[in-house]
C-alpha cells in the first residue's frame, strides 16, 4: 500500500518541542506557526520521560493538548516515538541495556542514544511505548505521519557489549549459513592465528593491541546496520498495525561524516524518505554538500523526500560555529527543493533556554520574532506556499555516480596502501564539477537498472561483488559511456583481494593492467601530461598501469612513474570505458569529465553563469528551473518561452534574472 503524507504543497515547520515551555507558549507558538506558514511540525522526539513517568504508566495530557491545539490551528503533526532517549528510570531498572564502547567502557545515560541496540530490555520498551502512542493516537486527525525514532545510529551505531556479542553471532551464523567454515573462509582467519572452532569464540570486533580482521569489521559494521534496521521496522510494524494509512519515516544523515547505515537496505522500509543536513562550517562551498546529499536522498527515495532537519543559522556541535550569511537560510531551503525535497523542516522551532542544544539556532530565536532569523523563516513560509505545484516532481539526470555504503567502510578500513583515500571525499571532488557545471546527477547501486542513463561514473568503487562488477561492465560493453577511479574493484564483497592485476573486476572492462599501486604523500602530487590542461598534476595516487587495449589520455609526468598511463580510455562500439589511476587536480578532473560527458551526450541542464546553481524538477505537465545565485552578483539565465517565475509570480520569456544572493524557479512549459 503506498502510503503518502497528506499535508496540502510543500510540508513546512520543524522540530516542535512544547514540553520545555509553559503552556502560556504554546498559544503563542501556534500564531507564529500560522504566520510563518508552518503546516507540520514533528512532536514529541525526546519525551519518553514524561510520557512514560515510570514503567506502563503513561502521561498523554499534555501530547493530547498539544496535538489539538495543533489541529485547531490547521497543523499537522509528524509524531514521534520517542524512543532515541529512554529514561532514566529504564536504565536503573536495566543496567544491561547501557551500551559499551570498543575499550570495554560501559556508558552512563544522562545524554541520549546511550542504549544498546541489540538489548531485549530495550526493544520490549521501546516497542510499548511505540504501541501506547499508535493506540492513543491512530485516529488523531492532527496525527499525517510517523516520525520514527530519531537520526537511528547518530551517537550508538555499534555497542560492544555481551549482549551485542550475542546478536553478532545470530547475524553471522545466518550471513554463513550456520556454517563456521564458511566465516573462518570469508574472514580469511587462516591469517595471524584468528580460526574459530566455535561460534561462541566470535567477538565483536573489540579494541585489540594489532589491526583487526578486516572482513570481521565489514561484517560487523554490516551488522550494526541491520541491527538498528530491525528495531525500525519492529517500531513500525507497531505503529502500522493501529494506523495502516499513516505513512512512517525516520530521518536519514546521508551526508557528512556519519555513515554507519547503510541507506540503500533502509530507505526501501520507509514510506516516504526524509534526511536531515547540516553545513560544516568548514566547508567553504557548503551549497555543493546540500546538493550532493541531496541528490543522494532523492536517489534512495526513487523520487521525491523530506528535508526533516537542517538549521536557520548556527548550529552547536562543531568547534566553532558559523551563522548563515544575509540571504543564505532561503538559498540553502530552496536548493533542497530544487533537489526534490517536497517538505522542508528545521530543528527546531523555538529555541531552547536549557538543555545541551540551547545554542543551536532555531525558527524562533533567543532573540524572539525581532531578528533577521524569524523574518528569514517567514518569508521562507510565503516562497514555499508559492511553490505548492512543484510537490511531487521528480529529477532528470543522464548521469548516474555509483554509490555503495559497502565499498565506503571497505575503503576506510585501516592497512590500505593510503590511509588517506576518503570516499566521501572522492565523490564529492568527482561531483563538484559536474554540480558546476549544471549536471544532473543520481546516485545508484552497483547493480542498479542503468538503462536510463548516459553516463556512469565509479569515483571509487574499491569493494564490488561480481553482480555489480558485471552489470558496470555489461553497461559499458553494450555501449554506455563508464569511467571509475582508482583502487576499485580490489576486492570481492568479503574484501578478498582480486588477483592477477589491478584494478581487478574492471580490468578488462578498461582495458588496462597495473601489478603494485605507488599511493602519493599528501603535498606531493605528480605532473600529468597528454590530453590534460596545462600544470595538470595528480594526487592521492598513482599506480604502474599498462596499457591492455585502452589508449593512454594522459600519464604521469614525473616522479617514480614517469611516462606511465595515468588516464585512459577504451572505446567500446559507440560507448568507452575511462580509468583515472590519479586524483586529478579540480581543473584537470573538470576538463577530463566535460569530455566524458560529452562523449556521452550529456547537456548541463542549463547553461549559467559561474557559481549560479541550476537544477530541475519533472512534473507531469511542466518542468521546474531552480536558479541560485551564489555569486552574490546577480545573474541572466536563459529559460522557455512563456516561463513564469514562481516565487515572484510574474511570467518571464527568454530569460530569467535573478538578484544577488536570490532564487528563481521557473515553470517551463513541457516541451522547449
Ligand atoms: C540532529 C538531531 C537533532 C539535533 C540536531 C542539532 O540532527 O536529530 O535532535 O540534535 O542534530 O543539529
Amino acid at each position: 500500500m503506498k502510503r503518502t503524507l497528506s499535508v496540502p504543497g510543500i510540508a513546512y515547520g520543524g522540530d516542535y518541542n512544547p514540553e520545555q515551555w509553559p503552556e502560556e507558549v504554546w498559544a503563542e507558538d501556534m500564531r507564529l506557526m500560522r504566520e510563518a506558514g508552518v503546516n507540520l511540525v514533528s512532536v514529541g522526539i525526546f519525551s519518553w520521560a514524561l510520557l512514560e513517568p515510570s514503567e506502563g504508566v503513561y502521561d498523554f495530557s499534555r501530547l493530547d493538548k498539544i496535538l489539538d491545539l495543533l489541529h485547531d490551528n490547521g497543523i499537522a503533526a509528524d509524531l514521534a516515538t520517542p524512543t532515541a532517549a529512554p529514561p532514566a528510570w529504564f536504565f536503573r531498572a536495566h543496567p544491561e541495556a547501557l551500551p559499551a564502547d570498543r575499550d570495554g567502557r560501559t556508558l552512563s545515560y544522562g545524554s541520549r542514544q546511550t542504549f544498546c541496540p541489540s538489548s531485549p530490555a530495550y526493544r520490549q520498551a521501546a516497542l510499548r511505548i511505540a504501541g501506547a502512542l499508535a493506540g492513543r493516537y491512530a485516529d488523531h486527525p492532527a496525527v499525517r505521519m510517523w516520525h520514527v525514532h530519531n537520526e537511528y545510529g547518530c551517537h550508538n551505531a555499534a555497542c560492544y557489549c555481551d549482549t551485542s556479542a550475542a546478536a553478532f553471532r545470530r547475524w553471522l551464523r545466518d550471513r554463513y549459513g550456520d556454517d563456521l567454515a564458511a566465516l573462518n573462509h570469508a574472514w580469511g582467519t587462516a591469517f595471524w592465528s584468528q580460526w574459530y572452532y566455535d561460534w561462541e569464540e566470535v567477538l565483536p570486533p573489540r579494541a585489540t593491541g594489532a589491526v583487526s580482521n578486516p572482513t570481521h569489521q565489514l561484517d560487523w559494521r554490516r551488522f550494526c546496520s541491520d541491527e538498528l534496521l530491525s528495531l525500525y521496522t519492529a517500531e513500525r510494524d507497531v505503529l502500522r498495525a493501529a494506523a495502516p494509512t499513516v505513512p512512517a519515516t525516520t530521518n536519514f544523515m546521508v551526508n557528512f561524516s556519519f555513515d554507519a547505515l547503510d541507506y540503500w537496505r533502509w530507505a526501501p522500509e520507509l514510506d516516504l524518505v526524509s534526511n536531515d543536513h547540516y553545513l560544516r562550517s568548514t566547508d567553504p562551498e557548503p551549497q555543493i554538500d546540500i546538493a550532493l546529499s541531496g541528490d543522494l536522498t532523492r536517489s534512495l527515495a526513487h523520487g521525491p523526500w523530506l528535508l526533516m532537519e537542517h538549521s536557520t543559522g548556527a548550529v552547536n556541535w562543531q568547534p566553532v560555529n558559523r551563522a548563515k550569511s544575509p540571504g543564505q537560510l532561503r538559498r540553502d531551503a530552496l536548493a533542497h527543493v530544487a533537489r526534490g525535497a517536497d517538505g522542508i523542516a528545521y530543528f527546531q522551532w523555538r529555541q531552547s533556554k536549557a538543555g545541551a542544544e540551547q545554542w543551536h539556532s532555531a525558527m524562533v530565536p533567543h532573540a524572539g520574532t525581532d531578528s533577521r532569523i524569524w523574518q528569514d523563516v517567514v518569508r521562507l513560509g510565503a516562497d514555499l506556499k508559492a511553490l505548492a505545484e512543484v510537490r511531487g516532481s521528480t529529477g532528470t539526470a543522464e548521469v548516474a555516480i555509483v554509490w555503495e555504503w559497502d565499498a565506503r567502510w571497505a575503503l576506510e578500513l585501516p592497512s590500505q596502501p593510503s590511509g588517506e583515500l576518503r570516499y566521501l571525499d572522492l565523490v564529492r571532488a568527482w561531483y563538484e564539477p559536474l554540480w558546476r557545471s549544471g549536471v544532473a546527477v543520481d546516485f545508484v547501486r552497483p547493480d542498479a537498472d542503468l538503462t536510463g542513463y548516459r553516463l556512469v561514473l565509479a569515483p571509487n568503487l574499491y569493494l564490488v561483488d561480481e553482480a555489480g562488477a558485471a552489470n558496470l561492465t555489461s553497461y559499458a560493453a553494450g555501449g554506455g559511456t563508464l569511467a571509475v577511479g582508482f583502487h576499485s574493484g580490489a576486492v570481492d564483497e568479503n574484501c578478498h583481494a582480486r588477483l592477477a592485476g589491478y584494478p581487478g573486476a574492471f580490468r578488462e572492462v578498461l582495458g588496462v593492467r597495473s601489478d603494485e599501486p605507488f599511493p602519493l604523500l599528501p603535498g606531493e602530487p605528480v605532473a600529468l601530461s597528454g590530453a590534460v590542461p596545462d600544470g595538470a598534476t595528480g594526487s592521492l595516487w598513482s599506480e604502474r598501469l599498462r596499457l591492455a587495449g585502452a589508449e593512454a589520455v594522459a600519464s604521469y609526468a614525473d616522479g617514480p612513474l614517469a611516462g606511465v598511463p595515468a588516464v585512459t580510455r577504451l572505446a567500446h562500439g559507440t560507448g568507452s570505458a575511462w580509468y583515472l589511476a590519479t586524483l586529478p587536480d579540480p581543473v584537470t578532473l573538470a576538463a577530463l569529465l566535460d569530455r566524458v560527458r560529452e562523449e556521452a551526450g550529456v547537456a548541463p541542464v542549463r547553461t549559467a553563469p559561474p557559481g549560479v546553481e541550476v537544477a530541475r524538477r519533472r512534473g507531469p505537465e511542466a518542468d521546474y528551473l531552480f536558479v541560485i545565485d551564489h555569486t552574490g552578483q546577480g545573474a541572466e539565465v536563459p529559460v522557455a518561452e512563456g516561463s513564469f517565475e514562481l516565487l515572484t509570480g510574474k511570467e518571464t520569456s527568454g530569460t530569467v534574472t535573478v538578484a544577488p544572493g536570490d532564487v528563481a524557479v521557473v515553470r517551463e512549459p513541457r516541451g522547449q
